[in-house]
């Protein structure tokens, strides 16, 4: 039995359907964000699943996988934070918001809070350089002009909403408490 559910392979499908019949692996980035929108982070075996469904060879998804960093090769926090420091974004107080970041979560870019609430990225520019400076949720929602306020009223709402078990899929369990 597959392990990429059946509402997943009708995405997948679906994205398959807008390439040649010979060229369903350009759908392995589709595929995989799909993936990971259900699992939470991408295993080995859900990388396997994909190569085999989409008829390609496991390494050249590995090799997508790991050279986007919007997909999770580890299980994340309940909120994946990414934080552009590309020069607009550290023009307008990307650094001074990654600073608040560190201060408030206690972690450093790369690393996960103890609660399992956030894991915190660098990232490069987004696009949205007139917004910055820029932080991406979960990879799907924007955040821009991330001031002290506005970025300590965001941190308060994940907050909440990860102590109600909203966020990513199977996220990193929180530490057991010393
Ligand atoms: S430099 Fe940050 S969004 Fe472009």
């Amino acid at each position: 039995m597959s392990i990429i559910s059946e509402a997943a392979r009708a995405k997948i499908d679906r994205e398959a359907a807008k390439y040649p019949a010979d060229r369903r692996q350009s759908a392995v980035m589709s595929a995989l964000a799909i993936i990971q929108d259900e699992h939470g982070w991408l295993s080995v075996p859900l990388m396997d699943e994909v190569a085999r469904y989409l008829g390609m060879p496991p390494v050249a998804v590995y090799e997508v996988a790991s050279f986007y960093e919007m997909y999770n090769r580890a299980p994340t926090g309940r909120f994946k934070l990414t934080l552009c420091t590309n020069l607009p974004c550290a023009l307008a107080g990307a650094n001074a918001a990654a600073k608040q970041l560190h201060d408030r979560l206690g972690v450093e870019f790369g690393e996960t809070t103890a609660d399992g609430c956030f894991t915190l990225k660098e990232g490069e520019c987004m696009g949205a350089c007139g917004d910055a400076p820029v932080l991406l949720v979960n990879n799907k929602r924007m955040e821009g002009f991330m001031t002290p306020p506005r970025l300590e009223a965001l941190l308060d709402e994940l907050s909440a909403a990860a102590a109600r078990g909203e966020g990513t899929p199977n996220a990193v369990e929180p530490e057991p408490k010393a």
